[in-house]
């Protein structure tokens, strides 16, 4: 099968407050959308890049990319799902491909990490995550807090996530056509029955949300460029 790359860069980045949405961030010289395709490019078993990019985007004419035969642009939409299943209607011959779907603001993602999510080969398909280590508190109306969950068997989702892309593709039309709430691929899966599998992944693949993110996020770029 063929192995397609599905990047969801359409986000506004309001909690990272800053003055363009965060994919277009600079570390080191280079765009944080840059870095992810970069790693993403670089694994030689991916063999095409879609990114869903907004409408109208004025950032991204500016920049120039390298191995841009590779990569396609194609419009994202109101939220995440909508932008992935928008970069899924561009891929031809669903039924022989297969779909790694990673956030643009993940650009720490390692090859190792692909290696081992990329191990799974299943119907089901499989999400890198981490099991959670922090207590876990559930809120009640007034924040404070209600109860505190059992933290066993919890688990942070990451991505990428990797899916049969017809598999996904029906998955998250059924999902948004029902109104649910699908905050990313592997629910929509759970929504179709499917059971995807929990694969280790690390936390330096961090997702860059918050101000305070970049600067562990160019922590650990440089400690990979050295
Ligand atoms: N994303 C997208 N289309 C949307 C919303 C988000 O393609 N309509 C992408 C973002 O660009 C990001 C990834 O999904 O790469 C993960 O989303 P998130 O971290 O929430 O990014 P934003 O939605 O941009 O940030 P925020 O929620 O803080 O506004
Ligand atoms: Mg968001």
């Amino acid at each position: 099968y063929q192995l397609i790359a599905v990047v969801p860069a359409a986000g506004i980045g309001s909690r990272m407050q800053a003055d363009k949405p965060k994919q277009y961030l600079e570390i080191q010289g280079k765009t944080i959308l840059a870095h992810t395709l970069g790693v993403l490019f670089a694994y030689p078993a991916i063999s095409e890049i879609i990114v869903a990019v907004a409408p109208n985007d004025p950032y991204l004419p500016q920049l120039k990319f390298d191995n841009a035969e590779k990569i396609r642009f194609v419009h994202g939409g109101a939220t995440r799902a909508e932008s992935v299943l928008n970069g899924l209607h561009h891929i031809n011959a669903k039924q022989r491909c297969r779909v790694l779907v990673h956030d643009a603001a993940r650009p720490c993602l390692t090859h190792q990490d692909l290696d081992r999510l990329l191990q799974i080969d299943d119907d089901n398909g499989a999400i890198l995550a981490i099991p959670a280590t922090d207590t876990i508190k559930r809120a009640d109306a007034a924040q404070q807090i209600h109860h505190t969950e059992d933290r066993a068997g919890l688990w942070l989702a990451q991505t990428p996530q990797y899916f049969r892309a017809d598999l996904l593709q029906n998955a998250l039309e059924q999902a948004l056509a029902q109104g649910l709430a699908v905050t990313d691929e592997a629910s929509a899966m759970e929504f179709a029955g499917f059971r995807p599998h929990l694969v280790p992944g690390r936390s330096d693949n961090l997702k860059i949300t918050r101000p305070e993110d970049l600067a562990l996020a160019e922590f650990y770029l440089n400690r990979k460029n050295t």
